[in-house]
């Protein structure tokens, strides 16, 4: 870094998880000199809050960057990432294009941050879902050992993109006013007063949609360990903005609710609301706009004497994506990673 800061693109500026981007960096004061926010041909020359304004990817316009926050979508990062890294920067990715590449480390800044040693100039930030699961389970499995997880999603329309907390808020607004609503666009459904048992696609006739894959293939990426047995259903609701899960734990030794509790009230970026007499657990619209992980309705399991069942919440445009990637610029920052390193070779 010079020593008054980094160089710092945000691609995909203009969307949710960009928009967020921009105002962490601002919020958390991280060194940066200058930030430059990119977006599609659409948005060029756009003027955002602070003055900056958008700019076109380009040969000309991504050098000379240290640092690349993308969220712009798989396509984007596939073409560009490895770009400006070559070019350079360090590249901290949202989208899913890099996640399971051998030479890109898939981080999350409480549970993996070593691993960020490894990269090759792009680093990848898990899916909303598994971030959120890992911040919760980590502690669990390091303590007893994770043999299973059986989790059941409840996600928020967020999650899918600006135009789909369009589709849910127009359709809730036309059935409330007793009008017909448009043919849906963006979900295979009317998601208004529904649930989708479908987050993501289903693709190449694959019976488990890409976003249950994601959540079984990245939970055993990121807690290094390929035994693990994961079971997961991935269903739409009508929230807009916070994931909640229902996660069933089997440890490898004994682990009381109790002791779990324990466990994750010291856990960093984690907070326990367990008190469900009082009606006190996670909610989505609590955790909308809140940094942590939330955990509650830590119970033992009566169908078997070594899992636990719980609820964790968080809220899928922070923690889930825009945060975690300040969060990893933040440490390599810290563990003077941020220089350039050879761009891994495009599978
Ligand atoms: N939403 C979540 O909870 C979440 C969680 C984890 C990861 N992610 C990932 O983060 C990414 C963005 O999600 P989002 O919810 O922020 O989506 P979004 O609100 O729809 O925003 C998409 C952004 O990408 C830009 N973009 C689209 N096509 C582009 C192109 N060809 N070149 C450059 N920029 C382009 C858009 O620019 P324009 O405004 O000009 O169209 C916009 O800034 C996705 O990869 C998603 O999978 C999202």
């Amino acid at each position: 870094m010079s020593n008054n800061g980094y160089r710092v693109a945000v691609v995909g500026a203009t969307g949710q998880v960009g928009t967020l981007m921009l105002a962490l960096l601002r919020e958390r004061g991280f060194p940066a000199r200058e930030i430059v926010p990119f977006a599609s041909e659409r948005s060029i020359g756009r003027e955002l809050d602070g003055g900056l304004t958008v700019q076109g990817l380009s040969e000309e316009s991504i050098q000379g960057f240290d640092l690349a926050l993308f969220s712009a979508g798989g396509s984007t990062s596939g073409e560009w990432a490895p770009r400006f890294a070559d070019a350079g920067a360090v590249v901290i990715d949202n989208s899913s294009r890099w996640r399971m590449h051998d030479d890109v480390p898939l981080v999350v800044s409480e549970v993996n941050p070593d691993a960020l040693a490894g990269h090759h100039g792009i680093v990848a930030n898990p899916n909303c879902s598994t971030m959120q699961l890992v911040v919760a389970i980590a502690p669990l499995h390091e303590e007893a050992g994770i043999e299973r997880l059986v989790i059941s999603t409840y996600q928020a329309v967020s999650g899918t993109g600006k135009r789909a907390v369009d589709e849910l808020l127009d359709q809730s607004h036309a059935l409330l006013h007793e009008r017909d609503i448009a043919a849906p666009d963006v979900y295979a459904h009317q998601i208004a007063f529904n649930a989708l048992p479908h987050a993501g696609s289903f693709p190449d006739g694959d019976d488990h949609t890409d976003e249950e894959r994601k959540l079984i293939n990245e939970t055993r990426r990121i807690l290094a360990d390929p035994s693990i047995r994961v079971s997961a259903t991935c269903v739409r609701v009508p929230v807009v903005n916070g994931h909640s899960e229902a996660v069933n734990v089997q440890t490898r030794r004994e682990l009381t609710p109790e002791r779990a509790r324990e466990l994750l009230d010291g856990a960093p970026g984690v907070t326990v609301l367990d008190d469900p007499a009082a009606a006190l657990y996670p909610l989505a619209i609590d955790a909308s706009g809140q940094d942590d992980v939330f955990v509650g309705r830590i119970r033992r399991d009566p169908g078997h004497e070594r899992a636990l069942d719980m609820w964790v919440v968080a809220d899928n445009l922070r923690k889930g994506a825009a945060l975690n990637a300040v969060q990893l610029a933040e440490l390599l920052d810290e563990r003077g990673l941020i220089a350039p390193r050879r761009a891994p070779t495009v599978a």
